[in-house]
């Protein structure tokens, strides 16, 4: 740390401001999904668990969704179900997409801006993921190598690290491209931007035995921390959820026996974080958790309790929803504090370069039309 001072946002070096990250979310106050409307959003395994159940929520919002998946035939059957809701847009699109293949995930984000009625892609999210059990020769694998007599063990095949980072690193790629190039609204105000990543539980707590998954869930908290550093530069706005576990075809039965009695997270809280964060367009650069239903009881000595749901309870609010990583910005070690200000100050060179440029041209063709000279 560069200085030994609280962490705080008036703290000399806190960077806040200049990456625009957006203050706390109140995560009390309510939300207006308004701004869903007429959105074409990206979602990368959608054919099932959040991805579906975030397609569902935004498309009966009046969001163009299209989906990449591996799972053709549930995503056909997703699409199909958006389609057929009342008033549904024609513009919800399922196609194969395997999110390891970068061709796969081109063909994908170029489907998405044939496909939407703006031409521009507004918000992505990096849904695809496996666990180890998905892939029963990763994980375990990674932990135990296998036969100790062996001259050496045979390489991991590291299935879950290339569809949960190498797939969420194509995806967010791909997103700061097109998402860079989406348009302005009618009023002539820049279109939303969002980059909306899924990490997990597991990408801030151990998960001994998911090695990998864990890996790569810290990875994908580590790209969201350090992207908003950089991604405001072109108005984008990235956010993560962070689900503990939640109830879909993901979860291993034996993890949904292992929390038996204890409270999960619900599918409902993680896809009302995530249309928060999609439909309130001021939300820059903060992560949410999404944990159990807790009771919150504020005590009289000003202590914050918390009580399980389905315990006795005192009287309180509900709270699923949590903020996580708030204050990475708020106080910097020097190197990014001056590689941030210094992007700043490139920014700010760009856009007088390009004003001296714009008055600039705007005298020649005034020169030419008082000498008569023809412009184009
Ligand atoms: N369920 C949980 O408890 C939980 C908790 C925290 C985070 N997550 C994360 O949420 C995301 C969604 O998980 P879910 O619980 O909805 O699981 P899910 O299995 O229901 O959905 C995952 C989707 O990703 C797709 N997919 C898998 N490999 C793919 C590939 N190579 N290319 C394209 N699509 C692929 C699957 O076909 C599936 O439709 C994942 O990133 C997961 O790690 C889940």
């Amino acid at each position: 740390m560069a200085t030994s001072t609280p962490t705080t946002a008036t703290s000399p070096w806190s960077i806040v401001k200049t990456i625009r990250q957006s203050p706390p979310v109140d995560l009390e106050a309510p939300y207006d999904t308004a701004s869903l409307a007429g959105k074409t959003i990206l979602i990368t395994g959608g054919a099932s668990g959040f991805g579906a159940a975030f397609a569902r929520k935004w498309a009966s919002h009046g969001s163009h969704i299209i989906i990449g998946d591996v799972n053709d035939q549930a995503g056909e059957a997703i699409v199909a179900e958006l389609r057929s809701l009342p008033n549904s847009s024609q513009h919800h699109h399922y196609q194969h997409c395997d999110v390891t293949n970068w061709s796969d995930q081109v063909a994908l984000f170029k489907l998405a801006a044939k496909a939407s009625p703006t031409g521009g892609i507004d918000a992505v999210v990096a849904g695809a993921g496996i666990v180890d059990h998905a892939a029963p020769d990763s994980g375990r694998a990674f932990d135990h190598p296998g036969d100790l007599t062996a001259d050496a063990p045979p390489a991991p095949p590291l299935n879950v690290l290339a569809v949960n980072l190498t797939g969420v690193m194509y995806t967010s790629h791909l997103a700061l491209f097109w998402l860079d190039r989406n348009g302005t609204t009618a009023e002539g105000k820049l279109r939303d931007r969002h980059l909306l990543l899924v990490s997990s539980i597991a990408g801030m707590i151990p998960l001994p035995g998911q090695t990998e998954y864990a890996a790569s869930k810290h990875a994908v908290v580590g790209l969201f921390r350090t992207l908003r550093g950089t991604v405001w530069q072109r108005g984008i706005r990235c956010n993560v959820v962070c689900p503990y576990f939640v109830h879909t075809p993901l979860m291993p039965t034996v993890g949904v026996a292992l929390l038996a009695g204890s409270g999960m997270a619900q599918l409902e809280d993680v896809v009302d974080a995530a249309t928060r964060l999609m439909a309130d367009e001021g939300i820059v650069g903060r992560g949410l958790v999404i944990g159990p239903k807790f009771r919150v009881v504020d005590g009289e000595d000003g202590e914050m309790r918390l009580e399980l749901r389905g315990e006795e309870m005192g009287n309180g609010r509900e709270k699923a929803v949590w903020e996580a990583y708030a204050h990475d910005y708020e106080q910097v070690e020097v190197f990014v504090y001056r590689f941030v200000q210094m992007l700043n100050a490139l920014k700010a060179v760009r856009g007088w370069v390009a004003t001296v440029k714009d008055l600039y041209s705007i005298y020649v063709r005034g020169r030419r039309v008082e000498k008569g000279v023809k412009t184009t």
